[in-house]
C-alpha cells in the first residue's frame, strides 16, 4: 500500500515514518521547505526520542521519501493522511484553513480513487467540509472521480510518540463506507496485538472521540490540581492522597500528577475548541469551562509562592528555572507553562536564569520579547546567585541533583518545585526550604 501523508510536524512524520518502519511505502509532504530540507538531509526538525533514527533507516530501505511538490505526493498515496496543523481561532474554535487548503491540493491533482484520512484533530462536522472542498475543487477542474472521507484522529503523546504510535491502545476509524473501512482496517493490520485494536464507528463519533478524550484527561489533571492545592491548605500530602486515589481502578493511577498546569500543543486548544463546539450547539460544558479557568490559576501557582516569600515586587531578584518544554522528553514549548512563569516573574522585576537540556532553542525563539529572561549552558550553571530554585519541567536529570552543589551555587537553599521531584523530609534534612505542589 502506498500512502501519503501531508504535513510533517510531529503527527505527520511520526505516522509517516511509523508506517513505513511497518513495511508500507510513504511519501511525507510538508509547504515548510526548511523542515523538508532538514529531512532530505537526514535530520529531523523536532526532538522524539527514537526518531531521527527510524527516519534515516526508512529512507535508506527507500520507504520514506519528503517533499514541497503537492502533485507527486498527490498522486503517490493511495491513501492521502492530513496531518496539518489545527491551531485556535480567536474565539477558540479550530482554525480548519490548513486542513481544508490540504483537502483543495488532493482535489486540485488526484486521479484515481483516494482516501483521505484527516487525522489531525478537528471538531464534529469537519469530515463533511473536507468532502466538500474536494468534490468542489473536483468540479471546479470537471471531474467526479470518487473517494472517501475518514476520521482517523490520533492519540499519541510527544516524547513516547513512536511507542504509543506502535503499540496503540486503539485506534479510531470512524468511516461511512465499506470500500474505505476495508482499505484502514488492512492498513492497521499490522499494529494489532493481543487483542483487536481498530474501533470502527461512524464518523461524527471518531471526531468526537478525540476530543472527549484530552478533554477527559485535562479535567483529570485539573481536578487534582485544585485538590492539591487545597491538600497544602488542610496540612495533607497529595502524593499518598494520589496513591490512595489512583489504586482504586476505576480511577486508575494515570494522569493523576499534580503540576503546574497543563500545556503542550493539544490539551489547551482541544479543550477550548470543544467548549467553543459546545456553545455553536446551544450548550454549555460548565464543567470544562472551569477546567481552563483551573488551568489558568495553575500556571501562575509558583508564582504565588515565590510572592508569598519574597513579597510582591521581585525587582533585584533573580531565580533559576529547571525546564522549559511543556513536559520532558520533548523541545515543543507550546503553552508551555514556563512561559508563563518567566513572564510574570520579569513583569514583577525579576531577572530569569532558565535551563532546558534540548528545548532552549524553541524558547530562544518563542520567548525572546521576555525581559530579563537569559538562558543557561547547565543546569548547575542557571543557579549561580540565584535566590531560589524554581523546577518547572521534569527531565529525568533533574531527578537527583548534587544537592550540596545547589546549596553553594543559589544564594539561599531555596526551592520551589512544580512537579513534585524530591521527598519534602529529605530535602529538609538538606537544609533546604522547599515548596512543592500540594505537599
Ligand atoms: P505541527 O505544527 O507540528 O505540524 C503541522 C505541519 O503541517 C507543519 O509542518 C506545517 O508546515 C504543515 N502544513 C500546514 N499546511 C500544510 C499543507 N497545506 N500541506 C502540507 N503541509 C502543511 O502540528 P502537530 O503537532 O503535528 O499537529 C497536527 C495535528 O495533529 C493537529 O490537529 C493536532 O491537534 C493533532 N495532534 C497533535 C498531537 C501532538 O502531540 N502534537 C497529538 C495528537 C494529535
Ligand atoms: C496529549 C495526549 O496525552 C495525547 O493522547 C494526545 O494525542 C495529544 O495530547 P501531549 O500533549 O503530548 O499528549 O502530552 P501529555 O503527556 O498528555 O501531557 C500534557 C500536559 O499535561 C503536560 O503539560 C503535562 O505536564 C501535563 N500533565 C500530564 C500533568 O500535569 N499531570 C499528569 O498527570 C499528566
Amino acid at each position: 500500500m502506498k500512502i501519503t501523508v501531508i504535513g510533517t510536524g510531529y503527527v505527520g512524520l511520526v505516522t509517516g515514518t511509523c508506517l513505513a518502519e511497518t513495511g508500507y511505502h510513504v511519501c511525507c509532504l510538508d509547504v515548510d521547505p526548511n523542515k523538508i530540507s532538514i529531512l532530505k538531509q537526514g535530520g529531523i526538525p523536532i526532538f522524539e526520542p527514537g526518531l531521527e533514527d527510524m527516519v534515516r533507516r526508512n529512507v535508506a530501505a527507500g520507504r520514506l521519501s519528503f517533499t514541497t511538490d503537492i502533485a507527486e505526493s498527490v498522486a503517490f498515496g493511495e491513501v492521502q493522511f492530513i496531518a496539518v496543523g489545527t491551531p485556535p481561532d480567536e474565539d477558540g474554535s479550530a482554525d480548519l484553513q490548513y486542513v481544508l487548503a490540504a483537502a483543495r491540493n488532493i482535489g486540485r491533482h488526484m486521479t484515481d480513487y483516494k482516501v483521505i484520512v484527516d487525522k489531525s484533530t478537528v471538531p464534529v462536522g469537519t469530515a463533511d467540509l473536507v468532502k466538500a472542498a474536494v468534490a468542489e475543487t473536483l468540479a471546479e477542474r470537471g471531474e467526479a472521480l470518487e473517494f472517501s472521507v475518514v476520521s482517523n484522529p490520533e492519540f499519541l503523546k510527544e516524547g513516547a510518540a513512536i511507542d504509543d504510535f506502535m503499540r496503540p491502545d486503539r485506534v479510531v476509524i470512524g468511516v461511512d463506507d465499506e470500500r474505505a473501512a476495508a482499505m484502514m482496517r488492512r492498513l492497521y493490520a499490522p499494529f494489532q496485538r493481543n487483542h483487536e485494536r481498530v474501533l470502527l464507528m461512524d464518523v461524527r463519533s471518531a471526531e468526537l472521540t478525540k476530543y472527549a478524550a484530552n478533554a477527559m484527561l485535562a479535567t483529570r489533571i485539573s481536578f487534582m490540581n485544585e485538590l492539591a492545592n487545597l491538600a497544602e491548605s488542610l496540612g495533607a500530602d497529595i502524593e499518598q492522597v494520589r496513591l490512595g486515589m489512583g489504586s482504586d481502578p476505576r480511577i486508575g493511577y494515570h494522569f493523576l500528577y499534580p503540576g503546574v498546569g497543563y500545556g503542550g500543543s493539544c490539551f489547551p486548544k482541544d479543550v477550548k475548541a470543544l467548549v467553543q463546539t459546545a456553545k455553536e450547539n446551544g450548550h454549555e460544558l460548565r464543567v470544562l469551562t472551569a477546567v481552563e479557568e483551573a488551568n489558568d490559576c495553575q500556571k501562575l501557582r509558583l508564582v504565588d509562592k515565590v510572592l508569598a516569600r519574597f513579597g510582591q515586587d521581585l525587582s533585584g531578584r533573580r531565580f533559576a528555572m529547571w525546564g522549559l518544554a511543556f513536559k520532558p522528553n520533548t523541545d515543543d514549548m507550546r503553552e508551555a507553562p514556563s512561559r508563563v512563569i518567566a513572564a510574570e516573574l520579569s513583569r514583577r522585576g525579576a531577572e530569569v536564569v532558565a535551563f532546558d537540556p534540548v528545548a532552549t532553542h524553541e524558547a530562544q525563539r518563542v520567548m525572546g520579547d521576555i525581559s530579563g529572561l537569559s538562558f543557561a549552558g547547565d543546569m548547575m550553571a542557571a543557579l549561580r546567585q540565584a535566590d531560589a530554585l524554581l523546577i518547572v519541567t521534569e527531565w529525568k536529570m533533574f531527578r537527583a541533583p548534587d544537592l550540596n552543589a545547589v546549596k553553594q551555587a543559589l544564594k539561599q537553599p531555596l526551592v520551589f518545585d512544580g512537579r513534585n521531584m524530591y521527598d519534602p523530609a529529605w530535602m529538609r534534612e538538606q537544609g533546604f526550604d522547599y515548596f512543592a505542589i500540594g505537599r
